[in-house]
C-alpha cells in the first residue's frame, strides 16, 4: 500500500469539496498522508490506499451517477480496504435527517448499492440562490418550501456543521 488515505468527491457548486479540502487537510495536520481526487480524474489503484473516502453531492434527491457507478464497479476492492462515504445536501440541515441512519439520500444510496462502507455520515451542505441558472433556482426553492426552509436569502448559506466535519475526520487518526 503507497498511499494512506485518497478521497474522492462529486461536487457540482464546490461545497462537498470545500468538505474534501477540510478533511484532508485535518488528516494531513495529524500526520496522515491524504490525497484528493475528482470522481472525473480518478484513475489510481484502490487497493493501492489503506482507506478511500468518498463523498458526494445531492442533485434532485440523487448523487452523481458516476459516483454510485464507481462504487458498484469497486464495491469488490472497496470491501479490502477501509472505505468511508458521506453525503452533501440540504435536508441534512434538519436535526431529525442529519444523522446517516435518518438522512434519506444516504439511506437510499446504501441500500440501491448495497455497498457497506466502514464509516458513513452526512453533511448539510450550502445554499447560495445567486449561484443557480433559472431553473435550478426555482426548484430549490420549491424543494425548500417543501422542507419549510428559506426561499430567498440576501446571501448565502453555509449549513455544514464544521465541528461534525471534524469529527468524522477524527476517526481516521484516533485508533
Ligand atoms: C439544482 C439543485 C438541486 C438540489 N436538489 C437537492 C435535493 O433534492 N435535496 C437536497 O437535500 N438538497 C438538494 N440540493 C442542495 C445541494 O445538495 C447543496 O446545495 C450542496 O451543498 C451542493 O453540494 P456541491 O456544491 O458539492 O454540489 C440541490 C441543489 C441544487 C443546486
Amino acid at each position: 500500500m503507497d498511499h494512506q488515505i485518497g478521497i474522492i468527491y462529486s461536487s457540482v457548486d464546490g461545497q462537498t469539496k470545500k468538505i474534501c479540502e477540510k478533511l484532508q487537510k485535518l488528516l494531513q495536520q495529524n500526520g496522515i498522508q491524504a490525497e484528493l481526487f475528482s470522481i472525473d480524474n480518478f484513475s489510481e489503484e484502490i487497493t493501492d490506499f489503506q482507506s478511500i473516502i468518498i463523498g458526494a453531492s445531492i442533485r434532485y434527491g440523487k448523487h452523481n451517477p458516476k459516483i454510485e457507478r464507481f462504487v458498484l464497479e469497486n464495491k469488490e476492492a472497496l470491501g479490502q480496504i477501509e472505505s468511508a462515504f458521506f453525503s452533501v445536501n440540504l435536508v441534512a440541515r434538519k436535526e431529525d435527517k442529519n444523522r446517516a441512519d435518518t438522512n434519506p439520500y444516504l439511506i437510499k444510496f446504501l441500500e440501491s448499492t448495497n455497498w457497506k462502507p466502514d464509516k458513513v455520515d452526512v453533511f448539510a451542505g450550502k445554499l447560495d440562490y445567486s449561484l443557480y441558472p433559472f431553473f435550478d433556482r426555482w426548484m430549490v426553492k420549491l424543494i425548500m418550501k417543501f422542507t419549510k426552509g428559506p426561499t430567498s436569502t440576501p446571501k448565502a448559506i453555509e449549513y455544514t456543521d464544521w465541528e461534525r466535519v471534524r469529527q468524522f475526520a477524527e476517526k481516521f487518526y484516533t485508533p
